[in-house]
């Protein structure tokens, strides 16, 4: 059976995760960062942990701080039941088992919810969504969107896949994609047509392995640089 969730759900992978799906070198962490659809992942929070400064944007952020611990709650038992469901379709290798995968998002989320006051206030934690990012041309190094766009391929389509891109190299001189896969597990069929019309309009987008894998096959990203403006 396929993974299907009928919203965009919020999920959140952790530090190691993002190093590993967006294959981030020591300098990319000094890099002006923004995390666009980071959710509850606890990247930003580990982030601002080890010294560094990352900006995160998703439109949960809106919710005060019980009302997100109590959707993430409910989002928990639901996207825990699917992956048993689906056990077959992921690698079990650096995650171990379904009651390993558990831990570490509950850990990643909580580091998170503990985070979020505190950053909100800071700037770090941005409500906003997509395809509107309310900030200046070229205020950030690198964007960072992890299990949002190609993953919800059903939901978004080429079109508004173009388009959030479109907004994100107008925010940053270098956007990566993780991972390239459909929900269902199939490759998306928005990045060929999506990496076609980028370079036809002057970004050099291409596609690179990373060291990650849990969905089984998904060990690939899409990195553009943004054309001059
Ligand atoms: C599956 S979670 C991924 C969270 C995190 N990036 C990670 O990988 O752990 C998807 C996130 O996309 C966010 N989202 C939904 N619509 C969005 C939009 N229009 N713009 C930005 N983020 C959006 C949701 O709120 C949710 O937190």
């Amino acid at each position: 059976m396929a993974f299907v969730l009928d919203e965009v759900v919020p999920w959140g992978r952790n530090f190691e995760e993002y190093v590993a799906m967006f294959a981030l070198a020591p300098a990319d962490l000094e890099r002006r960062i923004l995390g666009c659809a980071d959710g509850p992942a606890s990247f930003n929070a580990e982030m601002h942990g080890r010294g560094h400064r990352v900006v995160s944007l998703d439109p949960l952020y809106d919710a005060s701080p019980d009302e997100l611990a109590a959707r993430i709650d409910t989002t928990f038992d639901k996207v825990m039941t699917q992956a048993h469901r689906n056990r077959d379709t992921f690698v079990w290798q650096n995650i171990r088992s379904i009651e390993h995968l558990g831990e570490i998002r509950r850990a990643a989320m909580q580091t998170f919810l503990a985070d979020f006051p505190e950053g909100l206030h800071a700037g770090r934690y941005v409500p906003a969504a997509l395809p509107e990012l309310p900030f200046p041309d070229r205020s950030f190094d690198l964007i960072l969107c992890s299990h949002y766009l190609f993953l919800y391929s059903e939901q978004l389509s080429a079109d508004e896949h173009l388009t959030d891109l479109e907004e994100m190299c107008r925010v940053a001189g270098e956007v990566r994609i993780y991972p390239l896969q459909a929900l269902s597990g199939v490759p998306s069929p928005h990045v060929e047509p999506v990496v076609a019309a980028l370079g036809a309009r002057g970004h050099r987008a291409e596609i690179m392995p990373v060291d990650y894998q849990f969905r089984r096959d998904s060990r690939t990203m899409l990195r553009i640089l943004s054309g001059a403006r």
